[in-house]
This record gives C-alpha cells, sequence and structure tokens, in this order.
C-alpha cells in the first residue's frame, strides 16, 4: 500500500532532466522509489544507462557520481536528495538584487558549466552592480561542484 506520494524533479531546462516519483512527502524524506522518468542528451542518457547497468533499476541505491559535467551535476542533485541529504546552501529565490537575477537562474547556469563567479557574471548579469551577492553565487558553485 501506497501512504504518500511525491515527485521529484531534477533539471536543466529544455535540455535535460530527471524524474522520481516515489513513496514520501514534502515533510518527510522521500521513501521508495516507484517510476524514474528521464530524458536528455546523448551524453546524459549514456551516464544514466551505464548506472543503472551498474547499480540496478533503484536510483535512491546509486552512488553519488563525482564528476562536475552537466550530467553528473543533475544525477548527483538526485541521489543527495533521494537520500535526503540535499542541503542547497542559499534558500531566497533571487540572489542579486541589484540586478534582479533569480537563484534558479544562476544555478541553471552553474548546472550548464559556469563554474566560476567570472563566467556566471557573463552568462546572467549577476553581480555586476554592488558585488555583495558575489559571495552567496559562489557558495552555490562550491556547493555544486566537486572539488577534485
Ligand atoms: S546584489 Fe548583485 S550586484 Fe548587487
Ligand atoms: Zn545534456
Amino acid at each position: 500500500m501506497i501512504l504518500s506520494y511525491m515527485k521529484i524533479k531534477v533539471e536543466l531546462e529544455g535540455r535535460d532532466f530527471i524524474e522520481v516519483e516515489c513513496e514520501g512527502d514534502s515533510h518527510s524524506s522521500p521513501g521508495r522509489v516507484l517510476k524514474v522518468t528521464h530524458v536528455g542528451c546523448a551524453e546524459f542518457m549514456d551516464m544514466m544507462q551505464k548506472m543503472k547497468r551498474h547499480f540496478g533499476a533503484d536510483i535512491s541505491k546509486w552512488p553519488v557520481p563525482e564528476g562536475n559535467d552537466h550530467s553528473s551535476i543533475l544525477l548527483r542533485e538526485m541521489v543527495l536528495r533521494l537520500r535526503g541529504e540535499w542541503k542547497f546552501p542559499y534558500q531566497e529565490d533571487e540572489v542579486c538584487h541589484c540586478r534582479t537575477i533569480s537563484t534558479h537562474a544562476v544555478d541553471q547556469a552553474i548546472i550548464a558549466g559556469a563554474h566560476t563567479p567570472e563566467v556566471v557574471t557573463r552568462q546572467t548579469s549577476a553581480s555586476t552592480a554592488c558585488g555583495t551577492c558575489r559571495p552567496e553565487v559562489q557558495k552555490i558553485i562550491n556547493y555544486r561542484l566537486k572539488s577534485a
């Protein structure tokens, strides 16, 4: 019997996503995985297939991927979410108040490959005025990336 049900989606918008349907609700950590859907580029699909071959169908049992390519970054978020270990370091919707740049926009740029504050600034125009948001941008980068 399924007591509760939730969906978790991680994505690089317009490119790749993983959606997991599982037991649980927003007040508890995710429970048993019921269904996994993933769509994306060749590299992303290839990674998902390899992981499935090595570690089985239950994505919640997969190891946390180490890479900083966009596919690994997305899968890392999903595995950590399923373990109840996802602790994103910045909770407000907007990170750059001077330029009204959302946290989401900055995060998407990082997933897509903007791995330094300079590149994030170039791509999103965050941190181009007072600069006080720059440490927050750096925090999000640090959280998203695995240092070697
Ligand atoms: S808050 Fe981002 S430049 Fe001022
Ligand atoms: Zn992709």
